[in-house]
């Protein structure tokens, strides 16, 4: 048994002279228990024939966008959605070209262009085509675009010139897909992270609130990075103008009490991160109708403290999280009120950063934090939110992993 047993690959031959390994390649992949399906473009049919395509896959072959036939068997578009994966054995260079521009205008291109299944595209060219300026923009566009390109290798070309350009073996294709269709083991699968972000609103009355600057934008870079890592990502989220990480639940809410109740509500988890900028203050008695101005006279707010999200679930007998993180935002001696916080709330790491006016933390792309826990601490030279929160992910997978196995 292989990750290829019971998969279905649409293979895409296009007119190279590399066509006739994509018949070994067919071949190859059958013989792994996989059904291939095959596109070939125009150009194709003048190297290898439909006929030994249809022989080898077994099934019918298809090379037209607009054939009334084959489009009431199987759609053009169903053709993408009922393969695992689609491969370009040879990829000329035109094909890579239509790839990278996003047209459609045949069924190779438009298959490729209909689909969200992964992709890999072995190019097969002269070398002076291979090292062409345009044609290593499209690679490189297409190596944005998560396509996975396999080869080309280097050797003796059919047209007589050394140099890379030949298609890669059928069996490093076949080794590709492999590759592709096998579920890379995250280092956060099978864990659940709850993470908090953006300033909470505490209302004074129906139309007016108390709130914060805090963006967000850490705490869903956060939330985005653990759904990257494979984990259960819940992101309970105060007021913010960003767009939903893809992946992550997110729950919003308003008020710092409203956002402790959605926090225990999803325990048990296994890391808890608050980077919420959580108001310390709520005004006592909220008015239940907009207070209106009167002669002058100033309304007396009275405030009382809100819950302390961070040390509540700190510190909780049961369903504490195996990793608890807060962050501090300081605007002065960062590290040392950073440490105090560890201590006080009882919290296994603090994340600070020193948001005082002149750094642009607040609302900006980057961050520059002190990583504090028990054991000591590290100062990260200035980075973006992103990789502060790729990095700090990578930490917290690693000491989970450390703990669970201690355990
Ligand atoms: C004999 C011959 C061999 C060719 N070999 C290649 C090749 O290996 N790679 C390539 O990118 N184009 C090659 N071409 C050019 C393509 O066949 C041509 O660009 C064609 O339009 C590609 O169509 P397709 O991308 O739809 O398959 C070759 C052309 C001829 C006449």
């Amino acid at each position: 048994m292989t990750n290829l047993s019971g998969k279905s690959v649409l293979l895409i031959i296009g007119g190279g002279i590399a066509a006739y390994k994509s018949l070994e390649l067919i071949r190859l992949l059958r013989g792994k228990g996989c059904a291939v399906n095959a596109i070939m473009t125009r150009a194709a049919e003048e190297f290898v024939t439909p006929l030994s395509v249809a022989c080898l896959t077994g099934r019918k072959v298809h090379n037209a966008l607009f054939n009334l036939t084959d489009e009431i068997e199987m759609g053009h578009i169903e053709l993408s959605r009922s393969a695992d994966l689609l491969v370009v054995a040879p990829a000329t260079a035109d094909l890579l070209a239509k790839m990278a521009t996003g047209q459609a205008d045949d069924l190779a291109s438009t298959a490729l262009l209909a689909t969200d299944k992964a992709v890999v595209v072995a190019p097969a060219m002269n070398v002076r085509m291979w090292t062409h300026a345009a044609t290593q923009r499209n690679v490189e566009t297409l190596r944005r675009d998560a396509i996975q390109i396999v080869g080309p290798n280097e050797g003796e070309m059919a047209c007589g010139e050394f140099g890379p350009g030949r298609m890669a073996e059928p069996i490093e294709i076949a080794a590709a897909i492999e590759a592709a269709l096998t579920p890379a083991v995250l280092p956060l699968s099978g864990k659940k992270v709850l993470i908090t972000a953006g300033p909470t609103r505490e209302p004074i009355d129906p139309v007016r609130f108390i709130s914060n600057h805090s963006s967000g934008k850490q705490g869903y870079a956060l939330a985005e990075a653990a759904v990257a890592m494979g984990a259960e990502t819940v992101l309970v989220s105060g007021p913010v103008n960003l767009p939903l990480p893809p992946g992550a639940q997110v729950m919003p809410v308003e008020s710092a009490e409203q956002m402790l109740k959605a926090c225990e509500g999803e325990l048990p988890c296994d890391i808890a991160i608050f980077a919420a900028a959580v108001a310390d203050w709520r005004v006592a008695n909220a008015a239940a109708e907009k207070i209106k101005k009167d002669n002058g006279r100033i309304p007396a707010l009275a405030m009382v403290e809100n819950p302390d999200i961070l040390k509540t679930i700190a510190q909780r007998k049961d369903k504490r999280p195996a990793i608890v993180v807060g962050f501090a935002a300081e605007t002065e001696r960062v590290a040392e009120h950073a440490r105090e916080k560890l201590a006080r709330k009882g919290c296994d790491m603090i994340i600070a950063n020193d948001v005082s006016a002149t750094t642009g933390v607040f609302g900006g792309d980057n961050n520059k934090v002190h990583v504090i826990t028990p054991l000591g601490a590290e100062i990260w030279p200035e980075m973006s939110k992103r990789d502060v929160a790729r990095k700090l992910m990578e930490k917290l997978a690693h000491e989970l992993a450390i703990r669970q196995a201690k355990s």
